[in-house]
């Protein structure tokens, strides 16, 4: 039996890509005692690394970098083909999104090129972004064996393990609170996904019998919660329309052991949540088969920020506010609450509808200062009193937590009361003078 300390002190990790996933397991290798080679095409990424300065958000990350750089137990590189050489584990996390609605491979086919270049006999490759079933032995396996004259499994191992976190606590989360998925090509790369992810995961390992079915399990995840959400989207729509309040009736529904109603919102963001239903469409739509249920449930989250916005100008015209010119404020960038990721952040959708309205924007985030989507007469700041300053309307679009503060005592005395559209449900509705607050499912009688 081979202890903890003889297998890390025999192996040397390479992992590429360092955002928030890879990152995240980069640093637990390191906390476990691994030596890491660290791989990004961000030279910018490397530098924040190198100063102490990355992942912000992310509890233990850029200490432990900081002190295993000092130690000589990690290092930083953008030459994916020399981190092979010098690596035995290589671990891939670069993104994989859509790119006119097709699953985009690219950045997994370079860095596999690049590991093709480096691997020896008895290297071990894992894949760990959220693909189509199929992906580590079609796509991957191929280009590996094709630079190498190697052969998987006898030669090499091949393993599929999916990331499952939450930004904001992934240590904790790969570290503790769920078990490592793992699958492997054959029996041989199975048992090294076995060893090593034991050292990690206090939950232990979930072996998945094949491969595809390790990548499909992570993909059901985020379609699982798609689909939840739209629910609770409509629902929600259904009891404003009733007059009653989706909340507390979530409340009572969800205390019944098989129902978990989700939270509706301003639109569903991030780089998984609303990609990997896409992903399934896509890989479906080649053999044929329609995703209805994924699709419908697209079109629902998708329309979210034009039905809150469409709800937030019906409140303003209630209110003698005329759309031209009305200046509103929206709060939250990231594409969720206490995240500084803004990729598919609904607010991008929140503000172009509002625009197409001929409404005045500032956006206001706590974390986020500077932004390139944003269009250029939309104002980002993360001073809320200049966000809202003479604001007709404020649009919680993000639940990051200081908003849960906010009433109507929260702005200087003698201004007109601002409206408050609560797309998160995050105000205490009770600091609200009647009239003045619409917060999403919570309908009036
Ligand atoms: N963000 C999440 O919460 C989450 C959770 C579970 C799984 N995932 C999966 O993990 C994948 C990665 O997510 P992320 O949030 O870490 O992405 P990210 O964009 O934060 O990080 C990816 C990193 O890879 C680097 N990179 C891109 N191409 C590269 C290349 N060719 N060589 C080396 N480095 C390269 C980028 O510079 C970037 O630093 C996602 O596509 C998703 O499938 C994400």
């Amino acid at each position: 039996m081979v202890t903890k300390n003889q297998l890390l002190s025999k192996e040397v990790f390479a992992i590429y890509g360092l955002g928030n996933v890879g990152g995240s397991i980069a640093a637990v290798w390191l906390r476990a005692g691994a030596k890491v080679i660290g791989v990004d095409i961000s030279k910018t990424l490397l530098q924040q690394i190198k100063e102490g300065n990355s992942h912000k958000k992310e509890p233990f990350l850029s200490e432990t970098f900081s002190k295993s750089i000092k130690k000589k137990t990690f290092s930083l590189t953008s030459n994916g083909i020399d981190a092979s050489k010098k690596s035995s584990i290589k671990i891939i996390v670069v993104p994989v999104g859509l790119k006119n609605k097709k699953v985009d491979l690219n950045s997994v086919i370079q860095v596999t090129k690049n590991i093709s270049k480096g691997l020896k006999k008895g290297d071990t490759i894992i894949l760990s972004p959220s693909v189509p079933p199929g992906t580590t032995e079609k796509i991957v396996l191929p280009i590996l064996e094709k630079q190498s004259k190697l052969k998987g499994e006898k030669d090499f191992n091949v393993i599929y393990n999916p990331e499952r976190i939450f930004e904001g606590r992934a240590v904790k989360d790969i570290e503790e609170n769920y078990p490592a998925i793992i699958s492997g090509l054959g029996p041989k790369s199975l048992k090294m996904a076995e060893k090593l992810f034991t050292l990690i995961s206090k939950k232990g390992v979930l072996i998945m019998p094949t491969l595809a079915e390790a990548e499909a399990e992570k993909l059901f995840e985020g379609a699982y919660r798609d689909v939840n959400i739209a629910l609770a989207n409509e629902l929600a729509d259904y009891c404003e329309k009733i007059g009653i309040n989706f909340w507390e009736t979530r409340k009572g529904a969800n205390s019944q052991p098989f129902c978990h109603l989700h939270y509706p919102g301003t639109g569903v963001g991030g780089l998984c949540i609303p990609v990997y239903p896409r992903i399934i469409i896509e890989d479906a739509s080649k053999i044929g088969k329609v995703m209805n249920l994924l699709q419908y449930s697209r079109k629902i989250n998708d329309n979210m920020p034009k039905k809150c916005v469409d709800d937030s100008i019906n409140m303003l015209m209630k209110n003698k506010i005329k759309p031209i010119n009305a200046k509103i404020a929206v709060l939250g960038l990231g594409f969720r609450g206490e995240v500084t990721d803004t990729r598919l952040s609904p607010t991008y959708d929140v503000v172009d509808e509002f625009l197409k309205k001929g409404c005045i924007i500032s956006v206001h985030d706590p974390y986020i200062f500077e932004d390139k989507t944003l269009p250029k007469s939309v104002s980002l700041t993360k001073n809320l009193s200049e966000a809202t300053k003479n604001a007709d309307l404020i649009f919680i679009s993000s639940d990051h937590k200081t908003y849960s503060k906010l009433n109507s005592k929260s702005f200087p005395k003698g201004r007109k009361s601002i409206l408050f559209f609560d797309g998160r449900n995050i105000l205490n509705s009770k600091s609200f003078p009647k009239g003045l607050l619409h917060t999403i499912g919570i309908g009036k009688t």
